[in-house]
């Protein structure tokens, strides 16, 4: 069967490049190898969808050009999104600064767009595997065990490799590389920590020791946010922030007393209770069972009175830029991004054509561009699915 569009991955991107493709007169067929659509919106934001982030800007999201991304997003603007929600009547609300949730529950997101692809036409159709694709004069043929479909368009929407079991597959990769485009090294990211070894030994049966914030450091960059200590690791907002900065052998800090002059919260304990351990002082700063650990483990405790302002000065300069050696990511089984992926070099940024095979789209988390925690991904899916959707 002849269409205008393929779409492969009834995801965020997908659906998106579909609707505005569909709402401009073009046949579109989206095909996706799961049994439902939108699996990862419906698992986002805890089941209620971190849709936007109205601060997004280009600086919000990783990749070797981190110029790509500026056109798309400049097109298709939080607000625009906004549009689509409130038409819909989807009640939402703002978390933290710019981070957009649905009040009741992210099936809404996705029924949004599912009927706004029913109102433009767009046919799509669940389990339907792509088991082979030719480009020819006409453009490209799709085979699958429903029959071979054709189109002069081909949008990859296909996402990257984070939780296997909501679909995620490799399939965008070899897609990419089959046409002649360079596929970027690809890594887990916004994905817990592990520790291993005596790294996690000394920080052994803290699970479940949160922290509200922490400022991360890493490769240059910093957030601050909760932290968590996990069975294996560390987690929390802060880690998996930084973990898209992370890689093994990359030197991680951590200021477990941010924005304050933690040298003179001590002197100040110091003159309050000079008799107190310092351990007990500095449960006062930090959580309990966290300060009793640093005390056995790395800074002995003596009473408050004991201590020379050189020493608090050295204890204070130690906690803001805490080392933290980790062995590792809980990887893509629980990352909720791919870092890496479809260069962009070799796509066109206004389009998201490439720039090697006319006709083939890439568009979402399959391509070499990755947000921040905090809505910045569906951003990327919804502008990234609507500069294609006004091209095919
Ligand atoms: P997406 O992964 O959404 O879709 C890809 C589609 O392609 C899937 O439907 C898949 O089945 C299909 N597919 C894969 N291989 C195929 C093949 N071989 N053949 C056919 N179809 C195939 N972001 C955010 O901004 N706010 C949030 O709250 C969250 N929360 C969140 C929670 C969890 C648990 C995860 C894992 C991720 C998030 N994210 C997020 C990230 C966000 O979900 C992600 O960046 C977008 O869904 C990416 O959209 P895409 O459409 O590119 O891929």
């Amino acid at each position: 069967m002849e269409f205008d569009a393929i779409v492969i991955g009834a995801g965020a991107a997908g659906l998106m490049t579909a609707i505005v493709a569909g709402q401009r007169g073009r046949r579109v067929l989206v095909l996706d190898h799961a049994n439902k659509a939108g699996k990862k919106i419906l698992m986002s934001g805890g089941g209620r969808c971190n849709f936007t982030n109205t601060n997004t800007t280009p600086a919000n999201f990783l990749g070797r050009n981190p110029h790509f991304c500026k056109s798309a997003l400049a097109r298709y603007t939080p607000w625009h999104f906004i549009e689509m929600v409130e038409k819909h009547r989807i009640k939402y609300h703002e978390k933290s600064p710019g981070q957009l949730f649905c009040d009741e529950s992210s099936k809404l997101i996705l029924r949004m767009l599912l009927d706004e692809c029913a109102a433009s036409g767009v046919r799509v159709e669940l389990n339907t595997p792509v088991t082979r694709i030719r480009a020819g004069e006409g453009g490209f043929g799709c085979d699958t065990p429903l029959g071979r479909f054709s189109a002069p368009s081909l949008v990859i929407a296909t996402g990257g490799l984070s939780i296997p079991s909501l679909g995620a597959s490799g399939f965008g990769y070899d897609v990419a590389k089959q046409f002649g485009h360079a596929v970027l090294p690809v890594r887990a990211g916004l994905v817990p920590l592990t520790l291993s070894g005596k790294h996690q030994e000394r920080y052994d049966g803290l699970a479940g020791v949160a922290l509200p914030e922490v400022e991360a450091r890493a490769g240059g960059s910093h957030f601050r946010d909760a932290l968590l200590f996990t069975h294996r690791g560390i987690s929390g907002p802060a880690i998996l922030q930084i973990s898209s900065y992370w890689e093994p052998g990359v030197d991680l800090r951590l200021d477990l007393l941010p924005g304050m002059d933690a040298c003179e919260a001590l002197r100040q304990g110091r003159e309050e209770r000079p008799a107190a351990e310092f351990r007990t002082v500095l449960s006062g700063l930090l959580p309990r069972r966290l300060a009793e650990r640093l005390c056995e483990v790395w800074l002995p405790s003596k009473p408050m009175r004991q201590y020379r302002d050189a020493e608090l000065k050295d204890i204070a300069a130690q906690l803001q830029d805490w080392p933290i050696v980790a062995s590792g990511t809980e990887g893509y089984r629980t990352a909720e991004v791919t870092l890496g992926g479809v260069d962009t070099d070799e796509v066109s940024s206004s389009t998201l054509m490439s720039k090697r095979q006319p006709g083939l789209f890439f568009v979402g988390e399959v391509l070499d561009v990755t947000g921040h925690l905090g809505g910045y991904n569906f951003q990327w899916a919804w502008a990234s699915g609507n500069a294609a959707g006004q091209a095919v």
